[in-house]
């Protein structure tokens, strides 16, 4: 059994993402497009003889607010580690230390991204056979985005958003994240959507060359954003701002407040700087596509 394992977990967008009703279990029925970009929450886990588990944040990037960011039983890296205890019968003993690099409650998924790496550590700390699929469906118990980042790195997820296909898309894209200083929870968006429902459903189709992945984009739409908007109306502003910097599509991604610009060629630095500055508070992040969804970093 290893003792040290290390995984970088990506933030995941939504390019595009259509509500298709409500469910009896509280959730949405969704139809969406996840795809993992290169923003990494990076985790280190340590398994010790005893003392049971404990969380260090070691690192904050810029702009990330880390308010939301509780280091008890509240975080979803401890549930995670309590539910792998329970469908198992292990007693972890464990230190985690994040350097967190995605933003907070800001529709990236960073909250799933590091409880899908810490379920995927368990495995293999503890030598736990179980497929990713399974973790997955164990994961889904905590969050519906968990799945996605056992599985692949692109997918269209539909349900709760944890029944997912894997999809082959385009990946010669940038994108401009901007994630304003704004908290916005997801389950009030989601209980706010009365004005969206019935909406015409985004387009989902092949992505896999670029014109496909335009056309896409030209058709894809965000349910979610006419709520987020009237929660955080700065984002029209946002978006605006992306929109004039060449952007080959605008969207909000999950419930928001996170807002980010597709490009199909790099964004030069200038432009970047010049988002970041003015005193907004907003975070811009600069961010590709990836071919894994949680990369395991071998020692
Ligand atoms: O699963 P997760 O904890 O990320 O979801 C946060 C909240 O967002 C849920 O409690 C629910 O209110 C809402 N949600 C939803 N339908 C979905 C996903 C999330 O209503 N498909």
């Amino acid at each position: 059994m290893r003792t040290r394992c290390e995984i970088w977990a990506p933030a995941k967008l939504n390019l595009g993402l259509s509500v298709l009703g409500r469910r009896m279990d509280g959730y949405h029925d969704i139809l969406t497009r996840f795809v993992a970009v290169d923003l990494y929450d990076q985790l280190v886990f340590t398994r010790r003889i005893s003392g049971g588990v404990s969380l260090h944040l070691q690192d904050v990037s810029a702009g990330v607010r880390p308010e939301g960011f509780p280091l008890d039983e509240g975080n979803l890296i401890l549930k995670a580690v309590r539910l792998v205890e329970r469908e198992t019968g292990i007693r972890a003993s464990l230190s985690v230390s994040i350097r967190k690099a995605i933003p907070i409650a800001a529709g990236l998924g960073g909250g799933s991204a590091d409880a899908a790496a810490a379920l995927l550590a368990m495995t293999r700390l503890y030598d736990i056979r179980v497929s990713r699929q399974e973790l997955g469906a164990w994961g889904s118990q905590l969050g519906a985005d968990i799945p996605f980042f056992l599985g692949e790195s692109a997918a269209l997820g539909r349900g709760r958003g944890d029944e997912l296909s894997p999809i082959a898309l385009f990946r010669q894209w940038w994108v401009i994240l901007v994630t304003p200083p704004v908290f916005v929870s997801a389950k009030d968006v989601y209980g706010d959507l009365r004005l969206t429902l019935g909406a015409k459903a985004a387009n989902f189709d092949d992505c896999r060359d670029r014109e496909g992945f335009l056309a896409a984009l030209r058709r894809s739409h965000n349910d979610l954003e006419a709520v987020v908007l009237r929660r955080a109306p700065e984002i029209l502003l946002w978006q605006g701002r992306l929109r004039e910097q060449g952007a080959a599509g605008v969207f909000v991604s999950g419930s928001g407040p996170t807002v980010f610009g597709v490009y199909m060629n790099q964004p030069p630095e200038e432009t970047v700087q010049s988002l970041r500055g003015g005193g907004t508070g907003a975070r811009v992040v600069v961010a590709r596509p990836v071919t894994t969804p949680l990369a395991l970093v071998v020692q």
